[in-house]
C-alpha cells in the first residue's frame, strides 16, 4: 500500500517536470543562424543571427509580431515587387523600407538577390 502510494508521488512528479519542460521549449526555440528564402529572382540568404545582433537581441521585434517561428510559414513580402509590403510596413519591410531601420528595395534587389554563378 505504501509502496504502491510512493510510486503514484515520483510518478506525478516525474510527469510534471515534463510537462513543465515540454512547455518551456515551446516558448524559447533555438533561433536558426541563416534560412533561404527561394526566389527565382535569385535566392535570398537570410543572416538570422546577424538580425537577432541588429535587433539588439530582442525577438519582439520580429516575433511574432512580423514573423512565426517557423521557417516554412510565408513571408508575405513578395507581392507587387515588393510594394504591398512597403506601403503596410509589414514583413521585411517594416524595417526594410524607405525612411525605415535598413535598406528599402529599391536599388537595393541584389543585396538580397544573390544570382548563383554559372
Ligand atoms: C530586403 C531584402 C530584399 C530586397 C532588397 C529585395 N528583395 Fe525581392 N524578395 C526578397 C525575399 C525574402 C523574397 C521571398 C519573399 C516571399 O516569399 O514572400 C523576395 C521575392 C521576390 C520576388 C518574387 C518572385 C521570385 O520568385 O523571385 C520578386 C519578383 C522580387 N523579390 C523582386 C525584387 C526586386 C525587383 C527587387 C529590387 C527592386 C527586390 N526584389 C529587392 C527579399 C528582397
Ligand atoms: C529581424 C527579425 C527577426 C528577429 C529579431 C528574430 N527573428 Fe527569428 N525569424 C525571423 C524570420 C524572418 C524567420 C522566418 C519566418 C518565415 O519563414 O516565415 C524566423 C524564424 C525563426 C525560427 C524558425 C526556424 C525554423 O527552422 O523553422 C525560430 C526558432 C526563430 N526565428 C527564433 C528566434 C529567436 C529565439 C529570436 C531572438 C533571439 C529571433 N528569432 C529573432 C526573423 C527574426
Ligand atoms: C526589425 C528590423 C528588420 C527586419 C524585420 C528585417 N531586417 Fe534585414 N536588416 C535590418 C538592419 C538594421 C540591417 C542592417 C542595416 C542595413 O544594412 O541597412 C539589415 C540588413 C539586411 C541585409 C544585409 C546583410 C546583413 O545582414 O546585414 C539583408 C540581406 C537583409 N537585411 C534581408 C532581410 C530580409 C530578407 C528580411 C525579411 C525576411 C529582413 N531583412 C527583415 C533590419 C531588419
Amino acid at each position: 500500500m505504501f509502496m504502491s502510494r510512493l510510486m503514484l508521488a515520483i510518478t506525478f512528479l516525474f510527469s510534471s517536470t515534463w510537462l513543465l519542460w515540454t512547455a518551456q521549449a515551446q516558448t524559447a526555440k533555438t533561433p536558426p543562424d541563416q534560412l533561404v528564402f527561394k526566389a527565382k529572382m535569385g535566392d535570398v540568404k537570410y543572416d538570422h543571427k546577424g538580425h537577432v545582433k541588429h535587433a539588439k537581441g530582442d525577438c519582439k521585434a520580429c516575433h511574432d509580431k512580423l514573423f512565426p517561428q517557423s521557417a516554412t510559414a510565408p513571408l508575405n513580402f513578395k507581392a507587387a515587387m515588393h510594394k504591398t509590403a512597403e506601403a503596410a510596413k509589414s514583413s521585411c519591410a517594416a524595417c526594410h523600407v524607405a525612411g525605415g531601420a535598413a535598406f528599402a528595395s529599391k536599388g537595393n534587389c541584389t543585396k538580397c538577390h544573390v544570382k548563383k554563378a554559372g
